[in-house]
């Protein structure tokens, strides 16, 4: 049965092929036109008049058939292919440059150039698919994406001058055409229906009953010190502001796909560490009108800053909280790792008062510490070291002219890795930093090292630090920071399984201390995240977008 249905639809294929070899250029446009989801119910006089317009394009891969920011002169029909939308990651006063660049560029390398340095938008792909027909119902309207083709593609254009010119001759043509526009986009209006009951009354330009603009704000991944601390800042800003008032709303969830979507009509959200913001999500970010991503935190390593600047988001961050917080949090994970901390507490409560081999630390006074990373964090770390009388060795991509005063020595990586007693990690999260400590490394290190992580769990690859421990190459970790922290960190599971092993093992080992993300959990530095955050936002509204805000986390385009 299913054999002779998939014989038949081979037939029909094949038949329908031959049908349209046997057309001429105009039956085949128009028989496309009716294969289409915008004119299958439009009267013959309408579409033949169309068709008798198009003409056929058979286009190599790469052919560039729109570009970002100029003016769509046509609509373009696919008979056989895909074609691409792609936003280039520039500033808009870059655009021009880039959009030059990107057509000079030969049409055989485009697909590489999409592929390393564009954002992809989305793809239209397959027969009777049609783009750029709302942009042409009038003149003089702007691509939001440059369009190229994936592979070889046939695809008809009709002129937007003509399409205006048969639409408008007849009554009856005007009526097809607002028929199919209205079948097609009560699907579209319903969800977009569905996005503006969530919005309020936002928006920069709204005005709020007294009369003052209203910058409405949505908090993401909020705990009550996010909310707690966050509302009375903003009533004394907004007691002491007249130009805006700052409205903040808070939601527990993270931000995700879905929960992008909560952001509609609000001008700014409000994302913490393990927020995600990939290129999908900075795009559904974009499209419900948010235009400012206000990081509370140092850490931005889960907002695509490329993407975030190819649709003209602003991204800032608190630079600095408080260094001391996040330093004193990693000596005291150095400490209760090295002086068995929570197993002694542990065992006095239940009133045991021995001591055994299981409890004896070391003195870190005369024992070497490695510090990689000297910045905010790193320095005052420094200085907490040698108050211990340790030996301080650094390793950072700068050498920091105060380390050195202070008595640290700069070293190689190899170096730090061979001679650290103590190692802590304190740079951020990068391409050149992810698995700093990997199966490689790992045998690179000396046999017994404490390994401090406050930073980034990616920094390590947690396989290779459970084989470390395992061996004993590692005698113990302290860490605040785990690489699939995201899951689990900030939420209570103490009634459900945990399902990922690596966390299970960690958990689960005599020598690993875990804190879940509060190094910098102080009053100090809660407040201070509060107030920059404020503060970012204030500016943003003041006109301090893209790279102009003090905070701006969007790296410069490179040339
Ligand atoms: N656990 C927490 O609660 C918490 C809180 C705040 C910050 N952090 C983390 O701490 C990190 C450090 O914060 P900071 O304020 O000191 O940052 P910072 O930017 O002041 O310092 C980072 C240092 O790392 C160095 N560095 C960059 N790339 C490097 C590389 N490839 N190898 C070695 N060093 C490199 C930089 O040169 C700089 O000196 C942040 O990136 C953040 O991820 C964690």
């Amino acid at each position: 049965m299913q054999e002779d249905k998939e014989i038949f639809v081979e037939i029909y294929i094949k038949k329908d092929l031959l049908r349209r070899k046997a057309m001429g250029r105009k039956e085949q446009a128009a028989q496309l036109l009716k294969d289409s989801s915008w004119f299958q119910d439009a009267s013959d006089s309408l579409v033949d008049a169309l068709a008798s317009k198009m003409e056929l394009v058979e286009a190599e891969d790469g052919h560039l058939f729109v570009e970002e920011g100029k003016f769509i002169t046509h609509i373009l029909v696919i008979e056989e292919g895909t074609l691409v939308r792609t936003k280039l990651s520039v500033d808009k006063q870059d655009l021009e440059k880039a959009r030059d660049s990107f057509r000079k560029t030969h049409v055989s390398r485009r697909s590489s150039i999409i592929q390393e340095d564009c954002i992809k938008v989305d793809e239209v792909k397959g027969r009777g698919r049609i783009t750029g027909l709302l942009h042409n119902v009038h003149e003089d309207t702007q691509a939001y994406a440059t369009i190229t083709s994936v592979g070889k593609a046939k695809v008809w254009l009709l002129h937007g001058e003509d399409f205006r010119e048969i639409v408008s001759s007849k009554p009856e043509h005007s009526l097809d055409m607002m028929q199919a526009m209205a079948r097609v986009l009560r699907t579209g209006s319903k969800s977009l229906a569905s996005l503006v009951r969530k919005a309020h009354k936002a928006g920069i330009t709204d005005e709020d009953g007294n009369g003052s603009q209203v910058l409405k704000v949505l908090c993401y991944d909020t705990a009550s010190w996010v909310s707690n601390g966050f509302k009375p800042a903003v009533d004394k800003f907004n007691s002491q502001n007249d130009s805006f008032r700052i409205e903040m709303d808070f939601t527990a969830e993270r931000l995700s796909e879905k929960s992008a979507t909560y952001a509609a009509g609000y001008d700014v959200v409000c994302l913490f560490v393990n927020d995600n913001a990939d290129a999908n999500i900075i795009q559904t970010l974009s499209l419900v009108g948010a235009k400012m991503i206000a990081m509370r935190c140092a850490g931005f390593d889960r907002v695509d800053t490329k993407a975030a600047r190819a649709y003209g988001l602003t991204v800032c961050r608190v630079p600095a909280y408080s260094p001391y917080a996040v330093a004193e949090h990693a000596v005291a994970l150095l400490m209760a790792v090295n002086r068995k901390i929570a197993k002694a507490s542990n065992r006095v409560r239940m009133a045991n008062f021995t001591l055994d081999d299981g409890l004896m630390g070391m003195d870190i006074h005369g024992k070497t510490v490695g510090v990689m990373g000297t910045g905010k964090i790193g320095q005052i770390l420094c200085n907490i070291v040698l108050g211990f009388g340790a030996n301080l060795i650094c390793y950072d991509v700068f050498e920091n002219d105060a380390i050195k005063k202070m008595g640290g020595k700069y070293v190689s990586k190899e170096e730090i890795f061979a001679q650290s007693d103590v190692l802590f990690l304190m740079m951020p999260l990068l391409e050149a930093t992810h698995h700093t400590i990997n199966e490689d490394t790992l045998l690179k290190l000396k046999k017994g090292v404490v390994l401090i992580n406050t930073s980034r769990g990616g920094l390590v690859d947690t396989k290779a630090l459970l084989k470390g421990v395992r061996s004993g190459i590692i005698s113990g970790v302290g860490m605040d920071v785990y690489e699939n922290e995201q899951e689990y960190f900030f939420q209570d599971w103490s009634a459900r399984n945990i399902q990922d092993p690596d966390l299970v093992a960690l958990l689960g080992s005599a020598n690993v201390v875990l804190t879940a993300h509060q190094a910098f959990f102080t009053k100090e530095a809660v407040d201070k995240i509060v107030s920059t955050t404020i503060d970012n936002i204030n500016a943003f509204q003041q006109g301090k977008t893209g790279q102009e805000h003090p905070n701006n986390c969007i790296p410069a385009v490179k040339n």
